[in-house]
């Protein structure tokens, strides 16, 4: 696996912007359609927003095709929905053909969700037993669970499917994610993460430390992709202080 990239931003203004032109120079420098799936949470979704107001000039919407690395097992109106978020962000404020956009049926049974999308990875993506993404964006959450894979059932990760039904430690809400050999698999994986309640863990997966390895986001680790930290001031406070 190439060296992980940390690009450090000032301001979550300045990280989206950073972020947008590296997901633009990844579009420019593929031909045809470019595949790429998008993650929950409050950081994607300040991108989101922003991608909404470039102009089609900038990006082409008619070569992306847009899927999820996890989601609640919700209706796709339901206030939790990464796709009903993302829809109310950015689809309702773009012109993206309806094919090109594929999401994790969350008003589904979640096994049959899961094995809905499943085949829905196997019909719409190159691949051979794993599918092959182009990007896949992640966020991190602050225990260091990633998509939707936990700490306390990190064995999830390496769950002889493409996609797997977790179940959120809290709240006992089921969702569809990807598993690890599906993220590892990517020619790219970026990690999109603000606020200064997640440079602990940061810091310990960076720095390789002892804990790191109880914390699914540390096991994201592409094959043979690129794998970036896009990170505000806040998210690499605790790195910055130990460098
Ligand atoms: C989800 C996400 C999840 C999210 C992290 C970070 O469905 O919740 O896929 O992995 O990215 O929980 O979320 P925040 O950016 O809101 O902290």
């Amino acid at each position: 696996m190439a060296k992980p990239v940390t690009r450090i931003f000032d301001t979550e203004d300045k990280l989206v912007k950073g972020f947008t032109a590296y997901f633009c120079k990844l579009l420019n420098k593929k031909n045809g359609g470019f595949n790429v799936a998008l993650s929950g949470g409050s950081t994607p979704k300040i991108w989101l927003e922003y991608l909404s107001n470039l102009k089609e000039t900038i990006i082409n919407w008619k070569r992306i095709h847009l899927f999820w690395g996890d989601e609640r097992c919700v209706p796709p109106d339901h206030v939790d929905s990464n796709y009903g978020m993302t829809k109310s962000c950015l689809l309702d404020q773009i012109d993206i053909p309806k094919k090109n956009v594929h999401r994790i049926k969350g008003e589904l049974d979640p096994g049959k969700a899961a094995t809905a999308y499943a085949r829905e990875l196997r019909d719409h993506l190159p691949h051979g037993e794993v599918p092959t993404f182009d990007l896949i964006i992640l966020g991190m959450g602050d225990d260091g669970h990633t998509a939707s894979i936990f700490p306390y059932e990190i064995d999830l990760w390496n769950f002889d499917e493409n996609c797997v039904v977790a179940t959120h430690p809290v709240s006992g809400q089921k969702r569809v994610s990807f598993t690890g050999r599906v993220i590892n698999n990517a020619h790219s994986v970026a990690f999109l993460i603000n606020g200064r309640n997640k440079a602990q863990k940061v810091k310990e997966i960076i720095n390789n430390e002892s804990n790191a390895s109880n914390y699914p986001a540390s096991l994201v680790k592409p094959y043979k992709g690129e794998l970036f930290w896009f990170l505000d001031a806040d998210a690499a406070s605790r790195l910055r202080n130990d460098q």
